[in-house]
Formats: C-alpha cells, sequence, structure tokens
C-alpha cells in the first residue's frame, strides 16, 4: 500500500513532501483520536523490547534520528508511529534558514537520500516555548525526547562552546537528553570541533554546566569519516567529561556503495552508509565494552539490521531515511521482527541479546 502511496509522493520535490508531511503529523499530534488511529494502526508493544539507559526507560530500542522534526512539531505522532524515542533537532541557538533550496534529493536506486539542508530551524527559544505548550497539553510523553544541538551558522567556530552552552540553558527544562552534534557535513567547519583541543574544550563548558544544573545525560554523535585513531582520541574525551554516550554515525561525504549518477554536495544517508556505520560500531564496541551505550544509525531499514546492531553491542539504534523509502508501518515490522529474531535465538529479551555477538 505504501508502495503506491510512494509513488505518487516521489514525484514530487522532496521538501515539499517534507513540510507536507510535518504539517500532517503536527495536526495529528493535537488530535487524540488521531493519535489513537495512528497507534493502533502502527505500534508494537511488548515489554521485552524494553531498553533501559543512562537512567531513561525506552520502550523500544529503535528511535527517531535527529534531522526529522528540527523544530519539535509533531513529539506525539512519533510516539503514536512506535518510535522507542524521538530526537528533535538540530537546535541551534538562533534561528536560521539554512541553505538554498534545492537541499535536499531522493536516490531512489540506491534508497538513499543527500542533503544539505544546513541546520534550518527556529532556533532554541521558540522550540523551548513549543516543547513547554507540549508539557503542559501532554504531561509526560510515552518515550524519551532527546535535544540534538548543533552549532548556529553565524557563531565563529571559537564560540562554539557559548553557543551550544546557551541552547542546552535555554532547552534544558525539556531535555531527557542533550545531543551534541558535531558532525553534519553541512555547516562549514562544524566537524573540526571533533578535533581533540577543540572537542575538549566544547565540553568542558556543557559538562561543568550540566553537573551544577539538573545533570542530564549528554551524548555525542560522531561523523562516520573519523579514522579508528580520531574515534579513539574522541573516547577519551568521552570519559573525561562523562558523557552519556555515543551515537554513531550521522551522514556521510563518501559516494561509496553508489549506484546513482547524481552528484549534489551535502551528507548522504540510507543504504549506502550501512556498512560503514556498521563498521564504526564495531570499533566503538571493541573499544568500550559496555562501559558507554552506543546509538547506531546509518542504513538501518530491516528487523534483521537492527538485530545486528543489536548484537554487535548497540544499545540503542535510530532510524531516518528507511522510515522514507518504508513508511508509517516501519516500527510495526521492525520491532515485530526484532521480536521474532530474538524468540529464535532464545534471548529472554533485547537487553539479554545486546552485544552477545561482540567479541570480548
Ligand atoms: C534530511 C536529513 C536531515 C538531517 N538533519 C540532521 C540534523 O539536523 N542533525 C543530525 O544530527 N543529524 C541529521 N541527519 C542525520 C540523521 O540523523 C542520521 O544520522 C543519518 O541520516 C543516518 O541515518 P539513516 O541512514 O537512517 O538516515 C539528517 C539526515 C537527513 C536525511
Amino acid at each position: 500500500m505504501y508502495q503506491l502511496v510512494k509513488s505518487v509522493l516521489f514525484r514530487y520535490d522532496p521538501e515539499v513532501i517534507h513540510e507536507k508531511v510535518m504539517s500532517s503529523l503536527s495536526w495529528c499530534g493535537r488530535h487524540p483520536g488521531a493519535l489513537r488511529l495512528i497507534s493502533t494502526a502502527c505500534q508494537f508493544n511488548d515489554p521485552r523490547l524494553t531498553v533501559k539507559r543512562f537512567g531513561l526507560t525506552f520502550p523500544n530500542p529503535v528511535g527517531l534520528a535527529a534531522g526529522f522534526d528540527k523544530n519539535a512539531v509533531a513529539i506525539p505522532s512519533w510516539a503514536a508511529l512506535g518510535f522507542g524515542a524521538v530526537e528533535i533537532g538540530s537546535v541551534t541557538a538562533l534561528a536560521q534558514p539554512g541553505n538554498p533550496k534545492p537541499r535536499l534529493f531522493r536516490l531512489p536506486a540506491d534508497q538513499a537520500i543527500i542533503n544539505r539542508m544546513g541546520f534550518n530551524n527556529d532556533g532554541a527559544e521558540v522550540i523551548a516555548r513549543r516543547l513547554a505548550k507540549l508539557n503542559t497539553d501532554y504531561g509526560s510523553l510515552a518515550v524519551p525526547l532527546g535535544v540534538n544541538l548543533g552549532k548556529s551558522k553565524v557563531t565563529p567556530l571559537e564560540q562554539a562552546a557559548e553557543d551550544y552552552l546557551r541552547s542546552v540553558q535555554v532547552l534544558q527544562p525539556f531535555a531527557d537528553y542533550f545531543v551534541i552534534n558535531i558532525s553534519s557535513p553541512n555547516t562549514p567547519g562544524l566537524r573540526k570541533l571533533q578535533d581533540k583541543d577543540k572537542l575538549a574544550d566544547l565540553l568542558a563548558v556543557i559538562s561543568s554546566y550540566e553537573s551544577a544544573a539538573s545533570a542530564k545525560p549528554i551524548l555525542l554523535k560522531i561523523a562516520p569519516e573519523l579514522s579508528f585513531a580520531q574515534i579513539d582520541e574522541i573516547l577519551e574525551l568521552v570519559f573525561n567529561y562523562n558523557l552519556a554516550g555515543i551515537i554513531a554515525t550521522n551522514t556521510t561525504t563518501s559516494r561509496n556503495n553508489l549506484s546513482s549518477s547524481l552528484d549534489e554536495a551535502g551528507g548522504l544517508s540510507g543504504k549506502p552508509l550501512a556498512s560503514r556505520s556498521l563498521a564504526v560500531l564495531k570499533h566503538l564496541r571493541a573499544q568500550l565494552q559496555d562501559r558507554l551505550p552506543i546509538i547506531s544509525v546509518g542504513g538501518i531499514f530491516s528487523a534483521q539490521d537492527v538485530y545486528e546492531r543489536l548484537v554487535a553491542g548497540a544499545s540503542l539504534v535510530q532510524v531516518y531515511t528507511s522510515f522514507i523509502y518504508e513508511g508509517p508501518l516501519l516500527l510495526r515490522r521492525l520491532n515485530q521482527g526484532l521480536l521474532q529474531l530474538i524468540e529464535r535465538d532464545g534471548f529472554s529479551n533485547v537487553e539479554a541479546a545486546i552485544g552477545s555477538r561482540a567479541p570480548d
């Protein structure tokens, strides 16, 4: 059914469709009857899917990756669709329009997307007001809410720490966890913040604020292009500054594994990213064992993909591109299929499967 809908949707500009989908999901989020219908059709719930990490309970291990709901307009709908967590953003301290359009491209032959959105978002203060209203309307949400933060484009790299801190302060009451995103390829210079000295300065500022405030978990999102040596340097800092976990990976600037000839600048996501994302996960797990949770993201399309990441050591996973290609029943399929795989292999629950095939 969705394949039919998709063949129509894919005839139109991707960003126009994205905006229409977002306004529909936003509308549904304000109408309890619509949310109930979506939940009935799309959710698959089972207590064996529950994962507990950094003080939060995730009803299932598959979350929505950052970038879909940058402005936090449709949070109740994501929960109704069956996601086990919702990550909004990237939010920047200052509102910004992002890069000129067109900036979003489908590559159907590769089940992939290229984007150079450039952190288009309403800015931390407007988004904080939206989240405050959501809290009043809904009380606490059924799933953890991650707030992914980027650097405002106009802020020079040397002032990045203050820029991120401003967003943390404004959004502190609403986030269940924060993600420091230093890995988007579409903000000039941003990935330089992955350099050891710059990252140390940034994490020092944010972690000292968090340990004084109500201490929300802070995770770091990294790029797939980092060498394993660079990743190891970053892990040292992650421990020094008591971060709660690591998200791997963001989109890639590499064009490996592509059959499409589309040559647009930006970050590539979807199936062609899967092998690198998995390799980064395996390296992270080998270095970390189970000392720090890893959230694996990049090219996850099937229940088998989710299972593969979990047994390789990811505590949680996220998806973005597969939701575009597979549609609203994706989460039902992933969670139902995951449970079958877990039963097949004799695990009592998802927690028991996590890391079970990672080398010691
Ligand atoms: C259109 C688009 C916009 C994105 N925007 C962000 C963003 O603002 N912040 C971020 O951390 N990641 C962003 N991402 C990256 C995703 O969160 C995810 O890391 C990446 O797409 C790989 O997962 P996937 O293969 O399941 O899509 C974006 C991805 C896409 C496709």
